[in-house]
């Protein structure tokens, strides 16, 4: 056969290959409302806090300044999308008020905050250079015109110099003539409130609220409203919606993880050609799940836990001196115990390697602490008779994975 003929085939099967999938009918509707971002119309077993929130937003409506309010509520609890529902009711109400969201894992300091609503106002800010003083004069000139301005700190706890910022803000409610500013802080973290001066945190304590974890029915609920508009009508089974909840409702009444569930499972079933979502899509989703928040948890540590962490999957996979000297290996693939000096200096390496300064041993600890409260790995203090009394250091998740993705964010070439 000519070598055309040869390339017709080729160019014909592959276009028949190419318009089949273009054909292919998917189970989505719409995945853009399974993603964590989507801000559904309507929140069940959130009105009671919709209403209460709105109940303290409604002194602005009247020209007062409502009072302080701290949210507090673990992760998928519904915080940001029901205060972001509140603040679309609000700007829609309000003659002389406005709200403004801040999520303070990206704008972490009381300038960057401070920079970010102000943009709102004086468009000229976009070019930086403005100092704190001129921010806060603005503010106070704006407010004083008869503005009640309210802040939504999402995620409150990350800004680094809150007591500062608390402080200025409440201050300025002491130079605002007509108006004033408000804060609204969102938090998963119950410890922070301790850390906080006693002064900001009466002031930023004013009212407090608290978020439950959901039930397994209620996340039923929530995933079943969000099925209706995600997915091709009955494609999901019922009882793979009442899996997901429970699987769900198990871990954490974690709403963004019953709807990650769900996304994935439906992923798995498009890429096996599948036309409907049962239980064993969402059993095989749950692993996939678990390690995208895993990844997701890693991708916004700063670079210090990630090579700290890098070093830890690193030895788990290359064999501790620890395993060396005990002789006997750790349950496989969960990695061996390490010793915490050794994985120490072999974060000393790393550094190195990267061209970065090492920090000290009590920073370093910080760092073992933090990703312990992350959940990435597990310490225990060594028995007696090992080198005195030691750390153990154990990883939480297959080394290898996690090794490959820190190996792609501290060398992305
Ligand atoms: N009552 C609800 N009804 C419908 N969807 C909900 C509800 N509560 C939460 N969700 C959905 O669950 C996901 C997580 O919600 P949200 O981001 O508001 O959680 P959060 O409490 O702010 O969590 P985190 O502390 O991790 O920031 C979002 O996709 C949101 O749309
Ligand atoms: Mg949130």
């Amino acid at each position: 056969m000519a070598f055309r003929d040869h390339l017709k085939i080729i160019q014909g099967q592959f276009m028949t290959s190419f318009d089949q999938v273009m054909l292919k009918k998917s189970i989505f509707l719409n995945a853009s409302v399974l993603s964590p971002h989507y801000v559904p119309k309507d929140l069940p077993f959130r009105e009671h806090q919709i209403t209460e929130i709105m109940t303290i937003l409604s002194s602005a409506l009247r020209g007062q300044k409502p009072r302080n309010l701290i949210i507090y509520g673990k992760t998928g609890t519904g915080k940001t999308c029901t205060v972001k529902h509140v603040m679309e009711e609000f700007i829609k109400a309000a003659k002389n008020g406005s709200m403004h969201y801040v999520n303070c894992r990206i704008y972490n300091s009381r300038y960057r905050i401070l920079q970010k609503i102000m943009k709102n106002y004086v468009p000229e800010l976009e070019k930086s250079g403005f100092g704190l003083p001129y921010l806060y004069e603005k503010l106070i000139e704006i407010a004083s015109g008869g503005q009640q301005i309210v802040l939504v700190l999402d995620e409150v706890d990350m800004v680094k110099d809150l007591d500062e910022l608390v402080y200025t803000l409440t201050r300025s409610n002491d130079e605002i003539q007509n108006g004033g500013v408000s804060i609204i802080g969102i938090s998963n973290k119950l410890s922070f409130k301790d850390a906080l001066d006693p002064r900001s945190r009466s002031s930023l304590y004013e009212t407090e609220m608290v978020f439950p974890p959901y039930s397994a029915e209620q996340l039923q609920k929530i995933l079943s409203e969000r099925v209706k508009e995600g997915f091709v009508d009955n494609v999901v089974d019922p009882s793979a919606i009442n899996l997901a909840a429970a699987i769900t409702s198990q871990e954490t009444g974690d709403a963004r993880y019953a709807l990650k569930l769900l996304h994935r499972a439906g992923e798995l079933a498009e890429h096996e050609n599948k036309t409907k979502i049962s239980d064993s899509e969402v059993e095989a989703a749950r692993k996939k799940v678990e390690f995208d928040l895993t990844a997701e948890t890693i991708n916004t540590l700063p670079q210090m836990h990630q090579i700290v962490l890098y070093s830890i999957a690193s030895l788990s996979l290359s064999g501790s001196k620890y395993t060396r000297l005990e002789r006997e290996k750790d349950s496989g693939d969960e990695g061996a115990l390490l010793f915490s000096g050794e994985v120490y200096e072999d974060y000393e390496r790393a550094c190195k390697k990267l061209g970065k300064r090492a920090r000290s041993t009590r920073w370093y600890r910080e760092y073992l602490n933090d990703l312990e409260v992350l959940g990435l790995i597990s310490t225990i203090p060594s028995s007696k008779g090992i080198r005195g009394h030691t750390t153990l250091i154990k990883m939480c998740s297959d080394p290898k994975s996690i090794k490959d993705i820190l190996h792609k964010l501290l060398w992305p070439n």
